[in-house]
């Protein structure tokens, strides 16, 4: 089969379409004949060799796919030749993956691929940062070009938030995510110090819940809008350089800063909480921006866009 590897760690180039042997499924996995496979920052990450962990050579990255199920869940959620989604531990560039079937989830008829594709991890990701939200938070937010950020913008309305205050790096992405349920947005300029920018956004208000995946001086100037007890979620450090956290202000103020990764188990199983993005999705309240779709064998390209920060939305692999 075709898949795209990664036989030294670099820039975009090094993402080769090359024929590999076919994944076999073992205990627990289920088989996938893959339409399409969504690109993910954190493909990057593993592209160029700084995933934690993720080291060995050659790799071939991907973490989600649509397709087509080879074999019938053991449990009767889906049969083969269904049309289904799934998270992966890696290798999902690829004509064909091995699935942990606990993670395959069927896909309703009217959900397009790619919208399927942008509930796996970017909807979980989203619905898991706002686990703890209550109607009335107020929330800040960075990454104002993030997927993620899109689609927890609307689940945070969806869900009763007062109000929604989002970080963005250009006017672009500002008013993209104005269209999408953030009330307000911060434009930082080099001019004034963040905070300050960001306090004069927020009217003096203090928030509840602060959600970061660029860390560094960003996070530090986003802790510091949380009300006491507020609580803050990082779940990425896009930026490069991880924050330093004053824990004087912490135990002060009575703050929770915590990690989210998907890898790990929420409270909720995964095949759940996309099968209610697909619902929400129907039913008109969660739309995810979608980006470029590229055939499998142009996956340098796909990298680019999603580092040059150009593909807002979920950027799509065709194969
Ligand atoms: N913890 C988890 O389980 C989990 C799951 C999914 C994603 N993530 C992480 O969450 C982040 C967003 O994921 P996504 O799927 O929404 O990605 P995406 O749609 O590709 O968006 C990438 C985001 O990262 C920002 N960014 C990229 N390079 C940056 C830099 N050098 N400095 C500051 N910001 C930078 C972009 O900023 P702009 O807004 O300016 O474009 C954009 O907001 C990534 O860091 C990803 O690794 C973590």
């Amino acid at each position: 089969m075709l898949a795209v590897r990664v036989n030294e760690f670099g820039d975009p180039p090094v993402l080769t379409c090359e024929e590999v042997p076919e994944p076999v499924a073992g205990p627990g996995q289920t088989l996938i004949e893959v339409d399409s496979a969504g690109v993910n920052f954190g493909d990057i990450l593993v592209r160029r060799g700084e995933y934690f962990g993720r080291t060995a050579l050659p790799v071939i990255p991907g973490w989600e796919v649509v397709g087509k199920a080879a074999t019938a869940d053991p449990d009767g959620t889906f049969q083969a030749g269904d049309r289904v989604v799934a998270l992966l531990d890696g290798e999902g560039y690829a004509q064909m993956v091995a699935a942990p079937t606990g993670d395959v989830v069927s896909v309703p008829d009217d959900v397009p691929d790619q919208i399927a594709l942008a509930m796996v991890i970017q909807g979980a990701t989203a619905w898991r940062l706002l686990e703890g939200m209550e109607p009335g938070d107020r929330i800040l937010v960075s990454g104002a070009g993030s997927g993620v950020t899109h689609l927890m913008l609307q689940l945070a309305r969806y869900r009763g938030a007062a109000e929604s205050v989002v970080i963005a790096s250009s006017e672009e992405k500002a008013d993209q995510v104005l269209g999408l349920g953030a009330d307000k947005v911060v434009r930082p300029d080099s001019d004034t110090p963040l905070p300050d920018q960001i306090s004069a956004c927020l009217d003096g208000w203090k928030v509840d819940l602060v959600i970061d995946m660029v860390g560094g001086e960003t996070l530090q100037a986003m802790l510091r809008q949380l009300r006491p007890g507020g609580r803050a979620v990082i779940y990425g450090v896009a930026g490069g350089v991880p924050a330093k956290v004053n824990t004087g202000a912490l135990l002060k103020n009575g703050l929770t800063v915590s990690g989210l990764w998907l890898g790990h188990p929420g409270t909720i199983a995964l095949r759940e909480v996309v099968a209610e993005l697909f619902e929400l999705n129907r039913a008109g309240h969660l739309d995810p921006t979608l980006g470029p779709v590229f055939p499998l064998d142009r996956a340098s390209e796909a990298h680019q866009a999603v580092e040059q920060r150009t593909g807002v939305g979920k950027v799509t692999l065709r194969v």
